[in-house]
């Protein structure tokens, strides 16, 4: 399920840009006319929005009915409440529908996001193996090896921090932000913008504006460090989670997930290329495309024969470490 709406949401296209965002009244026509092909795709995998709209919410109410002991999730917090304002009387300012909504809206603006970022992290750090050491060193000096790194230590790993903020640099998901329309007329460097105007945020542009970031195609989590720290005084990105009132109401939640993920990865596995029938890491170009649908990264190489204790590219650090032996090398 999780699957399929990643795929609808992924390759739906680039936002606000169909004919029906523009036109709303060509959604009723038929999607065999020439140029409709996104009225199509919409029309297609419908289906893979309502279920993971419709499933989870309607498992998580039948749980409630039975009074199961259940994990705490949103629907079952947000509902609980729901029920209990109705039992005592007490107006809800949201209904069930309003919590349906807004637990799939999480998962589906949540999920891929966070998910090809975690996925671009393990890129650069296989691409880049000694700034992965100086994390790994950190993480070491902040954490130690007899336990695993906590929420407590993420304030303490600052270079670490930076090379998420390097991640979300280098490749802004949303290369064109999600369009805003203007809500009075303005001017921009000389140029009328009537009210209403849908404005797209080049944030792609920010991120690799030359004359902010020094060799902006280099993966490089120093060029934020004071000159004097080695660094180059450079400004975080902005962009990455949007702007004004609609940025991402998830971007602390990303951040700090990806941070206390990208912590455990660090204190625990190498991240090496894959090996090859050889035994040989095999390093390898990573295919970028930007087909205006989705960003895909391929190795070009299939699942490697792994020798005894590395399974593809990650190898466990610290056999020694007095931590529970979770089979991360999976
Ligand atoms: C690295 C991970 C993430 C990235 C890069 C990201 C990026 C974005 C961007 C670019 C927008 C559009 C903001 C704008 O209109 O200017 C957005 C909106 C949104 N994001 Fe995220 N997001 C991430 C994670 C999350 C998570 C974990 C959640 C859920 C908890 C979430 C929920 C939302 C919602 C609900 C909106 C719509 C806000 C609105 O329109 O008012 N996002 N996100």
């Amino acid at each position: 399920m999780a699957d399929d709406t990643a795929n609808a949401i992924g390759k739906s296209g680039a936002p606000a840009s169909s004919i029906m965002d523009r036109l709303p009244a060509t959604r009723y026509l038929p999607d065999w006319l020439p140029f409709m092909e996104r009225l199509r795709y919409a029309r297609t995998w419908c289906p893979a929005i309502e279920n993971l709209t419709r499933l989870p919410f309607e498992a998580s109410l039948r749980q409630l009915d039975s009074g199961a002991d259940t994990e705490s999730s949103f629907a079952h917090t947000r509902m609980t409440i729901w029920r209990e304002n109705a039992r005592m009387g007490v107006p809800n300012d949201f209904d069930l529908d309003d919590i349906k909504g807004a637990a799939a809206t999480i998962v589906i603006a949540g999920n891929v996001t966070t998910a090809a970022t975690l996925m671009l992290l393990v890129l650069y750090l296989m691409q880049h193996p000694d700034l992965q050491r100086k994390a790994q060193a950190e993480v070491d000096r902040v954490v130690g090896s007899d336990r695993l790194p906590s929420w407590a230590d993420i304030p303490s790993l600052p270079y670490t921090r930076l090379v998420l903020q390097e991640t979300y640099r280098m490749n802004p998901l949303s290369l064109l932000g999600i369009p805003h329309a203007s809500i009075a007329d303005d001017v921009y460097d000389g140029m009328f913008i009537p009210k209403r105007t849908a404005v797209y945020s080049n944030v792609w542009a920010m991120c690799h504006d030359e004359s902010v970031y020094a060799a902006p195609s280099r993966f490089w989590p120093e060029r934020y460090l004071p000159k004097e720290d080695g660094g180059n005084g450079e400004p975080l990105p902005v962009g990455n989670s949007g702007f004004g009132r609609r940025v991402c109401i998830g971007k602390h939640l990303a951040e700090n997930g990806l941070l206390i993920v990208l912590a455990l990865l660090l204190a625990t596995v190498d991240i090496d290329w894959p090996v090859g029938a050889d035994g040989k890491p095999q390093p390898f170009e990573p295919e970028w495309s930007f087909r205006g649908r989705q960003l895909s990264c391929r190795s070009g190489h299939p699942s490697p024969a792994a020798p005894p204790g590395r399974k593809g590219c990650w190898t466990a650090r610290y056999e020694h470490k007095n931590i529970a032996k979770g089979d991360y090398t999976k």
